[in-house]
């Protein structure tokens, strides 16, 4: 069986190399297995609920496109898009939303975590709260079930988003399904051993600590910065210590094991801070290099990139527009061409009576009729050679979800692969031609 894997990209800032070890690089190898569909997105409608500033959403959506496809992301493989590309995203968020508990909702981290801080601050508990923030956890869900996918890669700070997501999409089922589970339940995944690099000052690698090292600036850029990395005061010929040097854990997280051991050797025998330093400049820039060129290439076409996420857009929609279909008619979203079938009790009277009837004519042929719960004609088919033929076409008219039913002055017809099968009587007036058609549908519908 094929796993599913989806994750989603704020797109609010620049993607730096805590980004590529943590979450990218590990990504883009996954999405190569052969047992594997991955679905890879920017989440942007994710990103207006924290950031107001459209000319940096805007920026960071190129760049975190221009760096997922530098690092070597297949599109071809992969189903590589932005969220709000998909409208069928914000229209399944709605029908979430119906079936989602406030009170999980009160529960969720990020909305407490704002709450009390102004409770802190004697403020009111809701201040500076936007209902983005609040639902938050509804449009994550719908991002995952929308796909079905099985497993969702994710920073610890998300695994309750995902919990949520699972007890979303298993009331949808319970309350929708009938016996069917529209909706897979994801399950967070959490790579353990994928490196949590840490930033210039040892502390997790983060935007928030502005501790960072760019992924592409340029090769001027990534020796500043490592040139800012903070090391002891070991003079060079003195003995350091790998373990307890972030310098260190950051080579580990790039370097071939051969690489390592001899860095680690090199740095107990008294390697300067300063060569060391000019080492780890060396391995990221040979990991980095060709990839920070394509990402400028790629910087310098946009609209190579918004025809690449467009595709990537058409290939999710080609999942997303049908079950979508399928999701707003299990909620009682239907067309009322299609689905007359009244109220329970309509169709259970109808169960009893509304009936097909096949007989055979004077000329040998095989006819059927549908009748009504009151016995009155509803069609009379055209003739058949046998009765097999007969009878496969009264199922067929019992199965068919779209009923071609074209309508000539009082009466109607129904048409199969473009022929027509059968008639109705005709009626005194075009009224009561379609109340016979209403009558039509649900006869049909208490047959199944
Ligand atoms: N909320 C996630 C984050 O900030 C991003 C995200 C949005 C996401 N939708 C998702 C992650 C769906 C996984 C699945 O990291």
């Amino acid at each position: 069986m094929t796993t599913r894997i989806l994750t989603g990209i704020t797109t609010t800032g620049t993607p730096h190399l805590g980004n590529y070890a943590g979450a990218i690089r590990p990504a883009i190898v996954a999405s190569r297995a052969s047992d594997v569909d991955s679905f890879y997105f920017l989440a942007d409608y994710h990103a207006l609920i924290k950031c107001d500033d459209p000319v940096r959403i805007q920026r960071s959506r190129l760049e975190i496109a221009a760096t997922w496809l530098a690092c070597g992301l297949d599109t071809n493989k992969a189903t590589f898009y932005r969220q709000s590309d998909i409208p069928e995203i914000p229209e399944l968020t709605w029908l979430l939303t119906c079936v989602s508990a406030k009170g999980l909702l009160n529960r969720a981290h990020a909305y407490k975590a704002s709450v009390d801080k102004n409770l802190e601050n004697g403020e009111d508990p809701d201040a500076g709260v936007t209902m983005g923030l609040y639902s938050y956890p509804v449009l994550m869900a719908a991002d995952i079930l929308m796909f079905n996918a099985h497993k969702v890669p994710v920073g610890r700070d998300q695994i309750q988003h995902v919990e949520m997501a699972r007890d979303i999409g298993q009331r949808f089922n319970h309350l929708f399904g009938a016996g069917r589970e529209y909706f897979t339940l994801p399950e967070a995944v959490i790579e353990e051993e994928v490196a949590t690099l840490p930033g210039l000052d040892g502390r997790k690698m983060s935007k928030s600590y502005d501790n960072t090292i760019p992924l592409f600036g340029s090769a001027k850029q990534l020796k500043d910065a490592i040139a800012r990395i903070v090391t002891d005061s070991r003079a060079p010929g003195e003995p350091k210590d790998p373990d307890n040097s972030h310098l260190f854990t950051l080579y580990q997280a790039f370097a071939t094991p051969a690489q390592l051991a001899e860095f680690r050797a090199d740095l107990l025998a008294g390697l300067a801070w300063g060569e060391a330093k000019q080492r780890l400049f060396q391995l990221l820039d040979n990991e980095l290099g060709e990839a920070r060129e394509h990402y400028h290439a790629l910087i310098e076409r946009p609209s190579d990139l918004e025809d690449i996420l467009l595709a990537g857009a058409a290939k999710a929609r080609k999942i997303a527009t049908p079950f979508l279909n399928e999701l707003r008619e299990a909620v009682g979203l239907r067309s009322f061409r299609t689905n007359v079938q009244a109220g329970g009790e309509t169709k259970k009277k109808a169960a009893k009576s509304a009936r097909f009837v096949s007989f055979r004519d004077e000329d040998g042929s095989f006819r059927f009729r549908l009748l009504d719960a009151d016995g009155e004609q509803l069609l009379l088919s055209r003739s058949f050679a046998d009765g097999k033929t007969a009878g496969q076409v009264s199922k067929r008219l019992q199965s068919s979800d779209e009923l071609d039913l074209r309508v000539e002055g009082e009466a109607f017809g129904i048409w199969l692969d473009d022929e027509q099968v059968a008639s109705s009587p005709g009626f005194a007036d075009a009224a009561a031609r379609d109340a016979a058609i209403q009558r039509l549908y649900v006869a049909l519908a208490s047959q199944e």
